[in-house]
């Protein structure tokens, strides 16, 4: 699955499932950027995967832009987007959640996306290239006592684009596609995983009898990029050890 001669960018790069697939990119031969709000963090991963880092905020239109332009100015092409970069929120019932919280995550895990697919899709209209957007079961179906509704909202709209972009940007020779993980092993899941009775409660959801690793969904996302998934767009992927399926 080479992605050699390719460019990508890979948001929320320096951490989980993001800095995973950076490394698998890599391997495969891709000019690679990685980019995340903390720069010393994303720095330290850029320089352990041999990778660049370009920090910003994806709140920030001007941050993303300058991530973009960056990337152009090294590298002079792009072809691929990951748009992985997400936050999950203190959970809390709707009706205690504030609108100040609920547009905070709407603003990381939607808006951010949109801000960077409005920055690379020029780009990527001149040769063509692949978008692969990392939504969550939680976009896919309910789950009881979940108390996450912004971040399912969120991750269900990712959902839609990618149906979206995909017809959409089909004319410009742009695959558009979406992984929905289920729990997979990171620093996002962590504070859910301290306990071994929270962990075997995680282990037992997952009909294939254990949690995910961020390769797991690094190397379905390293599959929509590549030329081995040519005819496909618009596909919602589930990552999820069977989750989804019950
Ligand atoms: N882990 C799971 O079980 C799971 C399940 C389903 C879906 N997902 C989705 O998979 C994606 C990756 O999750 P993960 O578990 O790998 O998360 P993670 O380990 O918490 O990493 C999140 C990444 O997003 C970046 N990020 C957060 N806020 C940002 C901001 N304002 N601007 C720029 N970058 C920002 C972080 O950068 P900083 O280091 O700078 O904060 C970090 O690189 C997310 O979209 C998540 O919703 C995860």
């Amino acid at each position: 699955m080479s992605l050699s001669g390719k460019v990508a960018i890979i948001t929320g790069g320096s951490r989980g499932i993001g800095k995973s697939t950076a490394k698998i990119f890599a391997a495969e031969g891709a000019s690679v950027v990685i980019t995340a709000k903390n720069s010393e963090r994303l720095q330290s991963s850029a320089r352990e995967l041999g990778v660049t880092g370009f920090a910003g905020d994806i709140r920030k239109g001007t941050d993303v832009e300058t991530v973009v332009r960056k990337t152009l100015d090294k590298f002079g092409r792009l072809d691929i987007l990951v748009n992985n970069a997400g936050i999950f929120p203190e959970v809390s019932p709707l009706h205690e959640t504030s609108e100040e919280k609920w547009n905070e995550v709407i603003d990381i895990n939607l808006t951010g996306q949109f801000r960077f697919a409005k920055a690379a899709l020029p780009h990527m209209m001149k040769n063509g290239g692949g978008i692969v957007n990392v939504s969550s079961d939680a976009g896919l179906k309910s789950f009881e006592n979940f108390e996450a509704d912004a971040y399912s909202a969120s991750k269900a709209a990712l959902i839609h684009l990618t149906r979206t972009w995909a017809v959409e940007y089909a004319r410009y020779k742009i695959r558009v596609n979406c992984v929905c993980p289920g729990i997979v092993e990171t620093d996002m899941t962590e504070p859910f995983l301290r306990t071994e009775a929270d962990r075997a409660m995680a282990i037992s959801e997952h009909p294939i009898g254990r949690i995910g690793l961020p390769e797991d969904v690094a190397h379905a996302i390293l599959y929509f990029v590549s030329e081995r998934s040519s005819w496909i767009t618009g596909a919602i992927l589930p990552v999820d050890g069977g989750i989804s399926t019950k």
